[in-house]
């Protein structure tokens, strides 16, 4: 292969180890007790992007989480490409759960094991190979981003945007956040769905109530919302929310098999998937609802008594195409509409991200496909996501003309955001050469 593949393959082992310092900083902006991890991922990729040889190197913050922004200049005629990725990651959930602790990586099986390895931070190690591989003068200028609070729904990126809008402003950008088809293969992502969420409260009682000389005649809380939440899905499981968009069934949607679904989510013998339609589809292009939290007594400090209100946090992903704002309103009347007898039900709105798709087709898309191809030595598949990137829209919109690629460095058995998170080491290199030889054709390009 090329030279440039050589070039990758020389510095992937000190990127590696820059990876891997960078995995060591607990950088959970979720959590107020690590806000200053946060801060010190953002020195660290900061100094990672002056040492790599970046001109102008500035730690920004508008009101939340410190974004780095690096520039190198374009040589006159040619395009500047930014790299974005984040340097805040998922808190780490039960660290007893994990294999090897949390925050050390570690190696095993060829794969790399720690909170953050993959999502994002093997995002921030690509651009870093790339760049180094071409001796820091690539043929087009780049701008890398990398932003700290992602993992939160990107709060204040919106007056990132606005207050270093030239700094920003590229020609084409390159989000290094998402997944591939598997570890061979792999994939242009081609839309992503929306995000909302919110908390339902169900009260029935003024106070708890002894449920031997109560129960059988006066509700509680907890049946109550355990009934409101089954009404969130019909009995094969498909979501039963009246006024949700479901996108058009795929233009080529790739053949993803139930049984490959099966083996990479870990579905225990015996239990169905749920929904219908092609499994593509149910991913990519439908709704998806989750409740991802409960408030209630906990078991240990459980007694006889009947619950008078409990709360849950619930999850929607909205296909392309939909609202998200008109989506969270058709989740709170449902809320509302189906409470079973006649429960009082609060419900108060969460965040909300837009859904987003691209047409990927034209001059840089083919680029990229053909960096991939030679990088992978296999075809890409476009890919929807299920996953989300709510600033992505408002990415797009702050770029109009901008050619945007969703790249990553996930793989299916990542299991970003879970216990054992872990970066395939096969992958991050291919990523690597992919995007040092994307850098090379739209710089030879010159549009
Ligand atoms: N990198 C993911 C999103 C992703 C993963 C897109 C795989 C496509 C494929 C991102 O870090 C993420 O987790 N987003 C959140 C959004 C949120 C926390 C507001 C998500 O999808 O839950
Ligand atoms: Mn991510
Ligand atoms: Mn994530």
């Amino acid at each position: 292969m090329s030279g440039i593949a050589e070039r990758v393959r020389a510095v992937l082992p000190a990127v590696r180890a820059d990876l891997e310092n960078l995995v060591r900083i607990e950088s959970v902006w979720a959590d107020p007790a690590r806000r200053a991890e946060v801060h010190r991922s953002a020195a660290t990729v900061a100094e990672l992007l002056s040492a790599a040889g970046f001109a102008q190197v500035q730690i920004v913050a508008e009101g939340g989480a410190p974004a780095v922004i690096a520039h190198h200049p374009a040589p006159p005629g040619a395009p500047t490409v930014l790299l974005y990725a984040h340097h805040d990651v998922q808190p780490e959930g039960d660290r007893a759960a994990w294999a090897s602790a949390p925050f050390e990586p570690t190696e095993r099986d060829g794969r790399l094991y720690g909170r953050g390895a993959a999502d994002d931070k093997a995002g921030i190690a690509v651009h870093l190979a790339a760049f180094r591989a071409h001796h820091g003068e690539p043929p087009v200028g780049v701008t890398v981003f990398v932003e700290g609070e992602e993992e939160s729904g990107s709060p204040s990126l919106g007056r990132i945007l606005a207050a270093h809008r030239d700094a920003l402003a590229a020609d084409v950008i390159v989000l290094a956040d998402s997944d591939n088809w598997s570890v061979e293969v792999p994939a242009l992502t081609v839309s992503l769905r929306g995000l909302v969420d919110c908390e339902v409260e169900v009260s029935t009682l003024e106070h708890g109530l002894h449920s031997g000389l109560w129960g059988g005649a006066v509700p509680d809380a907890l049946a109550a919302l355990v009934r409101l939440l089954a009404s969130l899905h019909d009995d094969d499981g498909d979501v039963a929310v009246a006024g949700l968009h479901r996108a058009e069934p795929g233009r080529a949607f790739p053949d993803y098999p139930a049984e490959r679904l099966r083996t990479e989510a870990g579905l225990l013998d015996g239990v169905r998937e749920i929904g219908s339609g092609p499994i593509p589809q149910r991913l990519w292009a439908e709704p998806a609802i989750t409740v991802i939290g409960i408030d209630t007594t906990p078991i240990a400090a459980s007694s006889n008594t009947l619950i008078p209100s409990a709360r849950a946090k619930i999850s929607l992903r909205v296909a392309p195409g939909g609202d998200a704002a008109e989506h969270l309103a058709a989740l709170r009347r449902h809320l509302q509409d189906n409470a079973p007898w006649g429960a009082r039900v609060t419900v108060t709105d969460g965040e909300l991200g837009q859904p987003y798709a691209i047409a990927a087709t034209g001059p840089v898309y083919d680029a990229a496909r053909s960096a991939f191809r030679r990088a992978w030595g296999a075809e890409p598949v476009d890919m929807g996501m299920g996953g989300s990137i709510p600033f992505l829209a408002e990415f797009a919109a702050a770029f109009p003309d901008a050619a945007i690629l969703v790249t990553g460095v996930e793989d299916p058995a990542t299991r970003a955001h879970s216990v054992d998170e872990s970066l395939h080491l096969g992958v991050l290199e291919r990523a690597a050469i992919a995007e040092a030889l994307l850098l090379a054709e739209l710089g030879a390009a010159r549009r």
